[in-house]
């Protein structure tokens, strides 16, 4: 079983949002704010939002699928699939949902919670599953509809967030490997910055016996607070990362971050000494979309010719809990 000349090599991409579009101009008719604060601050123009008819599991089902067209491989033949999501339509997993709607009936399927760092948290997971030989043909699922979370009277989070999905296709490769290092990291000391909280209503059952059922409230985030992280843990993960592969910033050939907002993206590309040219975005168009955000803008980048095979991609997520993480990578097949 543990055969260590498996490599992994990411064969294609794919990605899905909804049909229905939110401009900074909606936005300024819901809460007090303008395209030119939020252009400026974040650099989003748009985003796109889920209606009645659009879930989580069939957007990401659709992402999938575009990722097996690009890779040239039958959802039959997919081992397993790991859906990175805050938002399950199903608080027990949407995995096995998409598993069912993308027809890949040989697969195993599961969620990962692991908020914005949740793509790449799972494309580290599924490397593990793929060099120790247990599975060959593994989909990566980053999905989010935040839509849904979102207390749209605070101003402060609701133009943020947006809804989407990305995906990407891995396969084991005895050539070499394209997943030249990953890095991980939580602190949890932090989680009060960013939450999506439980909140427990009291019921009286039996004599002094209650039970705790409650719902989850909107997300609260300290804005300020997760911006000095990022902006501080960003380029330092992915330095790492760049240390165990061997490489210097001069070879990165694209910064892939999770999209929450261009300035930090442009503060960690400075950070890094690469050139505004090298930073992938697509955070006017969609906003931040939480863990579809990297799979969505590689996807949109490969499909412009911009990624090329063989490009080296530095990507890094960070946000709730707090997590932040990196992976760096060559796109494409051997
Ligand atoms: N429109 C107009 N004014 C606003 C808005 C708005 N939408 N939102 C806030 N303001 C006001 C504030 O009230 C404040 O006013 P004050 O100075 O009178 O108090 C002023 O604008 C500045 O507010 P800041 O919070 O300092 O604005 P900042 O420049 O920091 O931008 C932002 C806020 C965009 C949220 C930024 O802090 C940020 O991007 N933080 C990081 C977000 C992130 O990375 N999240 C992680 C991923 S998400 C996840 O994991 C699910």
């Amino acid at each position: 079983m543990n055969n260590r000349k498996i490599g992994i090599s990411i064969i294609g991409c794919g990605s899905a949002a909804p049909q229905n579009q939110l401009s900074n101009q909606h936005l300024s008719q819901i809460v007090e704010t303008s395209d030119e604060w939020i252009s400026s601050r974040t650099g989003m123009k748009t985003r796109h939002i889920s209606n009645e008819t659009e879930s989580l599991s069939q957007l990401s089902a659709i992402a999938a699928q575009n990722a097996l067209t690009m890779a040239g491989m039958a959802a039959s033949d997919v081992d397993l699939i790991i859906l990175a999501t805050s938002t399950p339509d199903d608080l027990f997993g949407s995995g096995s949902k998409v598993q069912h709607l993308m027809g890949a009936t040989k697969a195993v399927a599961f969620d990962l919670t692991a908020a914005c760092s949740g793509f790449v948290f799972a494309l580290i997971t599924a490397a593990q599953y793929i060099r120790t030989g247990m599975y060959h043909n593994v989909v990566v699922i980053g999905s989010d509809l935040l839509s849904r979370w979102v207390d749209w009277s605070d101003r402060t989070t609701c133009v943020l967030f947006g809804d989407g999905a990305g995906a990407v296709v891995c396969q084991g490769t005895t050539g070499g490997d394209r997943l030249l290092a990953g890095a991980l990291y939580s602190d949890g000391s932090l989680n009060d910055c960013l939450n999506l909280a439980y909140q427990s209503q009291s019921q009286s059952l039996v004599e002094d016996i209650t039970v705790q059922s409650g719902t989850y409230q909107p997300i609260t985030m300290n804005g300020r607070e997760v911006y000095r992280f990022a902006v501080a843990k960003v380029p330092e993960v992915i330095e790492k990362a760049m240390f165990q592969a061997g490489i210097t910033s001069e070879d990165i050939d694209w910064l892939l971050l999770h999209q929450a907002n261009q300035r930090i993206m442009d503060a960690v590309a400075q950070r890094l000494k690469l050139p505004q040219e090298k930073v992938l975005s697509k955070i006017a168009q969609y906003g931040n979309t939480s863990a579809a955000s990297i799979p969505l803008t590689l996807d949109a980048a490969v499909r412009e010719g911009k990624v090329k095979p063989g490009d080296i991609i530095a990507a890094s997520g960070f946000g709730a809990g707090l997590t932040w993480s990196s992976a760096i990578f060559r796109w494409g097949q051997f």
